[in-house]
This record gives structure tokens, sequence and C-alpha cells, in this order.
């Protein structure tokens, strides 16, 4: 098991799935509904599916967003599929490892995730996008990034210290925000995800970076 798989399944556990929606809240100031519209806008074509769909909160704001779209959701975590049934009532929700998709090829007009990037090895996810994307079709890749500018990057670390003391309170959370700051500044992930991308074809590819540089966006289209 590579090690990316292996933070997955130690951050995200059935104690901490119930408190998810709320954590992800606080712990972005706000910034992830932010930056979840910003992955909506690009969403094209009818069939999507969102990888990692965690509790369903992107699943359900693609739903309710657009009219006329079929969305599939997928995660590797059993407890946080199962709150995104109970909670949203996603139904087309699979609980699978987004480096195996359980899909057709060309099935997929439209893939998107969040926050999913650097718990995988990237190669692996980029083979099956290329395989279960419809010529044409669009991906959308969103995760935290390391900030560039040393201010903000002060205050990032500042950030996560405020929230390592969160952790010591909601202690369901305390072994990520132990980590994460460390994994972030430590992934690859866009280097590597914008590698993949052109080796399989992918064109158009652009990257675009939010608040300040702590999280970024890739979006890249399939060649016909
Ligand atoms: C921070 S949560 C994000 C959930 C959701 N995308 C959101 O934005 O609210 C990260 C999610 O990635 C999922 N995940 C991590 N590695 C995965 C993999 N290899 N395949 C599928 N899901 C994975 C975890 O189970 C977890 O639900």
């Amino acid at each position: 098991m590579h090690s990316g798989l292996h933070n997955a399944r130690y951050f995200f556990t059935e104690q901490n799935a119930n408190t998810y929606d709320r954590i992800v809240r606080y712990a972005t100031i706000g910034m992830d509904m932010h930056w979840k519209k910003k992955i909506q806008n690009k969403i094209q074509g009818k069939i999507v599916l969102d990888l990692a769909s965690g509790t369903g909160i992107l699943s359900e704001m693609i739903k309710s967003n657009t009219s006329g779209l079929d969305v599939l959701s997928l995660d590797l975590s059993f407890d946080y599929a199962k709150i995104s049934n109970n909670r949203r009532k996603i139904r087309n929700v699979v609980n699978a490892n987004a480096e195996m998709l359980p899909f057709r090829s060309r099935s997929c007009d439209c893939i998107v995730s969040s926050y999913l990037a650097k718990y995988v090895d990237i190669n692996k996810v980029v083979t099956e996008i290329s395989r279960v994307i419809t010529p044409n079709g669009v991906v959308v890749f969103h995760d935290f990034s390391y900030p560039k500018n040393k201010v903000v990057r002060f205050l990032w670390k500042l950030h996560f210290k405020l929230l390592r003391i969160a952790g010591s309170i909601v202690t369901s959370w305390q072994h990520v925000f132990l980590e994460l700051d460390q994994m972030i500044e430590n992934s690859k992930w866009s280097e590597e995800l914008l590698a993949s991308l052109r080796c399989h074809g992918f064109v158009e590819i652009s990257s675009t970076y939010f608040t300040f540089g702590t999280s970024k966006m890739i979006v890249a289209k399939k060649n016909e």
C-alpha cells in the first residue's frame, strides 16, 4: 500500500465522518464552498463523476445547481460514502479506490475531484480517468497547495498551529491536524498531475491558484 492510500485510510475514519462537513468549513475559514463553486463552474456534459466525494458536499452542489445532469460519486471510505447516502440522499455512490475505477470506458463526460490528488498515485488515477472519460471530456482536480509568498506561509503555519489546538478539543481530528500541513508541504501532486495529463493526451491544460496560493485547481480536456 503506498503512503497516500495509507494516509487516506488513517485520516478519514468512522469516528470523524459525521463531523467532516463542519470541520472542512471551519478549517478552511469558509473557503471550501468558494473553491467548490470554482470547480462547479468548469463542469460540462451530462454525466459527471465526483471522485473522492466524501460526505457528498460537491456531488450535492452539482446535482442541485445544474439540471439534467447525472452525478456519480465514488469514495474510498465506506463511512464517508454512507453519510453522503444517508444525509444527502446521494444514490449513485460507489465505495471504491479512485486508482481502479469500476466504470466502463468512455462513460463519463466530466470528472471532478476535491482534495483527492495528494492521497493517490497520480499516474494510476490519470490512466483510469483517461480510460473512463469521453473524448473532449473535461477533468477538474482541486487540492490544497503550499503557498509561495513568505507572509502567507507564515500565516498558513500559524493557522495550522491553531488547528492543532482545536484538534486537542475535537479529538477525532487530532491526528489529521498534526500531519496535514506537512503532507501539503511535501506533496508534488500538481507537478505530477500536469506531467501525467500531458502524457495521457489531455489538452487545454490550465492551472489556477486560489486564496493567496493556498489551493489550486487544474483543468484539462481529453483529446479526441
Ligand atoms: C478531505 S476529503 C474530501 C471529500 C470531498 N471531496 C470534499 O471536498 O468534501 C478526502 C476524501 O478522499 C477520499 N479518498 C482518499 N483517497 C482515495 C482514493 N484512493 N480513492 C477514493 N477516495 C479517496 C477519502 O476517503 C475522503 O473522503
